[in-house]
């Protein structure tokens, strides 16, 4: 059965093929499928954006349609940005580069004593038969003072992972993929799939 990613996202697409590929399941990008879509996040929660972006894909192109929402929650800000991470600092659809969102950030909590943040993952599922799967993954860490390290992408290099004593950034793919809040949802994406199968809903997963 072919999937389709409801994202244009090639990272994403990797991850994906790479946690479902011997599952002998295909998995296709919206813009392979022929699909240019751009849907509103108008949730207010992870899981309902990813929710909204796999039922459009779904609905457009009657294929199984796989989305994640992700962003960072911080404590001290009451949450946000959550859902608003991408945009947090944009003005005028004008965006910030992911440096100068750390920076932000890193001013809006300056003062901030409390520490606590954590990432977190949705992902949605639509079959055309209106079957759908959810999956959620979080991490919890800390903000750090000041960006470390250069490897992953957008809040990585101030997220401070105490257990291991390192930022995100300064994590190689695996040991990210194996602690990370996308790796986890994909984890229980991936379980959650092979059940759904195993009972025949879904349209038979095959
Ligand atoms: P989206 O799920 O592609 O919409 O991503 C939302 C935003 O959350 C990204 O643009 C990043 O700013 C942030 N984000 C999500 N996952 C990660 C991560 O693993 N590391 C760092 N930032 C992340």
């Amino acid at each position: 059965m072919t999937f389709v990613l409801a994202s244009n996202n090639e990272k994403k697409l990797i991850e994906l093929r790479e946690i479902l590929s011997d599952l002998g399941l295909e998995v296709i990008s919206q813009r392979q499928a022929g699909l240019r879509l751009e849907v509103e996040e108008t949730g207010t929660t992870f899981e309902e954006n990813a929710f909204l972006k796999a039922k459009g894909a779904c609905d457009a192109l009657g294929l199984p349609a796989i989305a994640d929402d992700s962003g960072l929650e911080v404590a001290a800000l009451g949450g946000a940005p959550g859902v608003f991470s991408a945009r947090y600092g944009a003005e005028n659809g004008v965006e910030l580069s992911s440096a100068e969102r750390n920076a932000l950030l890193l001013r809006n909590t300056a003062k901030a004593e409390d520490r606590r943040a954590r990432f977190v993952s949705a992902i949605a599922c639509v079959f055309p038969d209106g079957t759908v799967l959810r999956a959620r993954g979080e991490v919890y860490g800390e903000l750090l003072r000041a960006p470390r390290g250069d490897g992953g992408f957008g809040y990585d290099p101030i997220f401070w992972l105490p257990e291991l004593g390192k930022s995100m950034a300064e994590l190689d793919p695996e040991e990210k993929n194996a602690i990370s809040h996308r790796g986890r949802a994909l984890r229980e994406f991936r379980q959650k799939l092979i059940a759904l199968r195993e009972d025949g809903r879904g349209g038979k997963v095959e």
